[in-house]
Formats: C-alpha cells, sequence, structure tokens
C-alpha cells in the first residue's frame, strides 16, 4: 500500500516537473486573414460584387480613410509572397476565408466563376506544399451584393444560399482542407456592421433586426455543419465550427453578486447568444426571458427575438467539431439600474456597464487593450461552461497607426497572450488546440481602412507593388514557432 502511495506521488512529482512551458506537437501555430481585407482584384476575372464593395465605394465617407479593398494587399497577384511569408515565420496554419462572390459571382450556384476557383486552388496547393495548413473561413462578412436587395442576413431565403455555397467549398477544396469555419464573427455581422447587412435592413428598427439575423446565420451555420458532416466527413475527414468573437467581461467586484450577474448577461448577450443554440440547446435563459420581457413593456405584440422550433433547436444543437475564438477585449462589468423603456437595442436587453481600465496598456486600436489574463479567464469560463470542448484561437492580435517598424508593444502583446494560453492549457487543463495571429501583414480594417495596422509585416498601401516588409515582431514569432515557446 506505501509502496503504491509513494509511487503515485513519485509519477505525480515527474510530471508535474518535466511538464514543460511549451506548445505540445499537435498545438497549431499560424497566422490568419479575411478575402475581403487581402485580396484586391473586386472586379477581375469575373468575380462578383460584394456589400463590401458596394458599402466602401458608395458610402467611402463612412471609411476613415475613405479608401476600400480594390486593391487592398494584392494578394490575388501575390499570394505566392503570402506563403513565403508564412513559412518564414515558421507557421504551421494560415487562415483564409473564400470570397463567395469569387466562387458564385451572384451567390448562387447558377455559374462557378473557374477563374476563383483556380485562384483558391493554387493558394491551397502552394500552402500545402510548404507543410502549411490552409484553415478556410466560408464567410468573414462579403456578403454578395445580389442579397443585399432581400435584407441580407435578415431574409432566411439567404440561409440555403450560403449552404449551397458551402456545399459548392466542400467540393472544390475540402479534399485538402482539413479545417473549416463556416461564418466569422456573427455578432459583428449583426450588430456593428447592420447597416451593410441589406440596403433594407439599414431602416429596421433597433433591437430587431441583429435578433433575426443571428436567427438565420445560426441556421446557416447548422445546415453548412450538416451538410459536411453528412455528404463530405467521411471521406474528406476534416473538423468543421464556427468563429465567435469573444469579449471577456469581468464582474467589477467578483464578491458582489449582482456585478457578477451583470458580468455574465453581458457574455450571454454577446458570446451565449451564439454559442449557447450550438454548444448547449436553444438561447440562453436570460437572453429569452429580457427580451420577451421588455419587448413586452415596450408593446411588441411577441418578443423580437425569433424563437426556435423544437427541430430547430436540435439541428443547431451539436454543430462544432470544435471552437472558434476571436479575441480582443476584456472589459468589467458592473450592475447598473433597469435602463427604461425607449427604443429597443440590444445593449438595453443586455444592460449592466461595461468599463475599460485606464491603466491598461492600449495600443492604436482604442478597443484593444493588453489584458492577457482576460483571454485566460474567457478559455477557462468556456472549459468549464461548455464540458471542455476543443478550442481554436482563431484571432488575437494588436494593431498600430504608423508605419514604424520596431513593434515592440506587439511582441509585449503576443508573449502576454500566448503566455496566457500556455497558463491555460498546462495549468487550467483547457483544451486549446492552436493560435493563429491577426494577421500575417497590414490589411484593409474595415470602417478604419487602412489606418489601422495589424501586421507582422508592413505592407506599404503607397506602392503599387504593396511591398511588404518584416516587423521587428517578425523575428519574434519566428522564435516562438522554432522554439514552441513563448520566448
Ligand atoms: C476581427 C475580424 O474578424 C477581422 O476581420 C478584423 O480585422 C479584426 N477583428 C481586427 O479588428
Amino acid at each position: 500500500m506505501l509502496t503504491a502511495v509513494l509511487l503515485i506521488v513519485s509519477l505525480t512529482a515527474r510530471h508535474t516537473f518535466s511538464l514543460e512551458w511549451k506548445f505540445p506537437n499537435d498545438f497549431k501555430l499560424g497566422v490568419a486573414t479575411a478575402s475581403y481585407q487581402i485580396e484586391g482584384a473586386w472586379n477581375t476575372d469575373g468575380r462578383g460584387a460584394s456589400i463590401w464593395d458596394t458599402f466602401t465605394h458608395n458610402r467611402s465617407v463612412l471609411i476613415k480613410d475613405g479608401s476600400n479593398g480594390d486593391v487592398a494587399c494584392n494578394s490575388y497577384y501575390k499570394w505566392e509572397e503570402d506563403v513565403e511569408m508564412a513559412k518564414n515565420l515558421g507557421v504551421d496554419s494560415y487562415r483564409i476565408s473564400l470570397s463567395w462572390s469569387r466562387i458564385l459571382p451572384d451567390g448562387t450556384t447558377r455559374k462557378i466563376n473557374q477563374p476563383g476557383v483556380d485562384f483558391y486552388n493554387r493558394l491551397i496547393n502552394k500552402l500545402l506544399e510548404n507543410d502549411i495548413e490552409p484553415i478556410v473561413t466560408l464567410y468573414h462578412w462579403d456578403l454578395p451584393q445580389k442579397f443585399s436587395a432581400w435584407g441580407g442576413w435578415t431574409n432566411p431565403a439567404v440561409i440555403n444560399y450560403f449552404a449551397h455555397y458551402a456545399r459548392t467549398a466542400f467540393g472544390l477544396f475540402g479534399d485538402r482542407v482539413r479545417t473549416w469555419i463556416t461564418l466569422n464573427e456573427p455578432r459583428l455581422i449583426c450588430q456593428a456592421y447592420k447597416g451593410l447587412v441589406g440596403d433594407v435592413t439599414s431602416d429596421f428598427p433597433l433591437g430587431t433586426s441583429e435578433y433575426m439575423c443571428a436567427h438565420n446565420l445560426l441556421k446557416a451555420h447548422a445546415e453548412a455543419y450538416h451538410i459536411y458532416d453528412k455528404e463530405f466527413r467521411r471521406t474528406q475527414k476534416g473538423k468543421i465550427s464556427i468563429t465567435l468573437d469573444f469579449t471577456w467581461t469581468e464582474p467589477a467586484n467578483s464578491s458582489n453578486p449582482d456585478d457578477v450577474r451583470a458580468a455574465n448577461q453581458n457574455i450571454q448577450f454577446d458570446f451565449g447568444i451564439y454559442a449557447n443554440p450550438i454548444m448547449k440547446f436553444d438561447y440562453p435563459k436570460v437572453v429569452i426571458d429580457r427580451v420577451a420581457q421588455r419587448s413586452r413593456l415596450e408593446n411588441f405584440p411577441e418578443s423580437r427575438l425569433p424563437k426556435f422550433t423544437l427541430a430547430e433547436k436540435l439541428r443547431i444543437k451539436g454543430t462544432y467539431d470544435y471552437i472558434g475564438i476571436n479575441h480582443y477585449i476584456t472589459l468589467y462589468g458592473r450592475s447598473s439600474p433597469e435602463p427604461p423603456i425607449s427604443d429597443p437595442h440590444i445593449d438595453l436587453d443586455a444592460a449592466g456597464e461595461r468599463f475599460s481600465n485606464p491603466n491598461w496598456e492600449g495600443c492604436a486600436a482604442y478597443w484593444i487593450k493588453i489584458v492577457p489574463w482576460g483571454l485566460r479567464n474567457l478559455l477557462k469560463w468556456i472549459k468549464n461552461t461548455y464540458r471542455n470542448p476543443e478550442i481554436l484561437i482563431t484571432e488575437n492580435g494588436y494593431a498600430n497607426a504608423g508605419d514604424e517598424l520596431e513593434d515592440d508593444g506587439r511582441i509585449r502583446y503576443y508573449r502576454s497572450y500566448l503566455n496566457a494560453t500556455l497558463q491555460a492549457i498546462l495549468e487550467d487543463g483547457v483544451n486549446v488546440k492552436g493560435y493563429l495571429a491577426w494577421s500575417i501583414m497590414d490589411n484593409f480594417e474595415w470602417t478604419h481602412g487602412y489606418t489601422l495596422k495589424f501586421g507582422l509585416y508592413h505592407v506599404n498601401f503607397t506602392d503599387p507593388n504593396r511591398t511588404r516588409t518584416p516587423r521587428k515582431s517578425v523575428e519574434y514569432f519566428k522564435n516562438v514557432t522554432r522554439t514552441r515557446t513563448v520566448g
């Protein structure tokens, strides 16, 4: 008996002491991009227009520098150089997104645009030749323009068109793609850029279209998942899921139950609204109850949050092989008095107050502060809330405003967040399977145009050649991939 106890103690001790502060061998260390932000060639070789082409062309005043993604990093032509950069970084994975309207110009499968297919084939093949795994997002916000007039994602008709597009993409590329992401950051699709969802929806009353959009996106995701599962998984043997953005909300005072409740409520409205139907069942109860209650007081005939049928709940439940997380923001959350009934808004439904700490180190993107424990806490929260799923960190990154190449802030950022990831894996037992840095190079940062630069590589956007130059952080990241430590 005593010998057995001693043996166990010594095995445990050995295990503890030999624990290396290193990323496990099968952990993906990569970089991320998205089609509209890097490709350019917006009207080349048969590509159809997307809502971002139309928006940036027609409403350039809403883009900080009046710019657009017409050329962006010109990666439609410079893809070989991009792969070389990835190779130089030593990454084992590279996240891209497919431009739906480059493959299906009007969004429907009536016509497949071969040059667009050829482009992605060349890129995927080149990555594989270099031992870099392509991680492919089907939808990173560039909805084919044709759907805009229908109300974009607020129209349930788009669900099936997305499903057909997904099937086409699995058929065309799935023999070489092992990791699929259906949708990138649905919350942003429905809230931040809701004017872009369709021409019509910008006129919809607040607090309604967000939920209609979320509802349809969840169904679209589930359809794509089931198509993969039924028609492709057996032969292609990949994994498929969704990427959700996660703003970690820490209770301002964790011994005050009201603050704890307020923080959790914010997490449920941001994240649970998408994660719960997929990883548990239906929308979170607090979301269902609060929207119903406020809708009643606002005189709506029924809740502004649409309801799933039982069949729909069951169809959405379990549609994940891992969970993709984009993380940039940590905030404190505290309780506040119930907002008065006025015009509806999702923020009023979520209630509570959120704020940042002015002492946290920031960067050029006002919403990004260096708060690595926020990432660690959210990873633990996912583990505990959803029964320890596989997690892929599909984005995390830092922005500069100028052209400096000495980006020590970015190095501090990556080192601290990679370390938080290691702590979550090695100390908290969270099942994190990979970390993709946003981004390999500066690119079109949506309404911020080219004013925010997220790249490990600097891109010169005034040079027709779109010359890429490594920042200091490239050396840092190379060291991470070589040693598999945080350096
Ligand atoms: C998340 C989005 O997915 C990506 O497109 C964007 O550039 C980064 N956040 C940085 O804001």
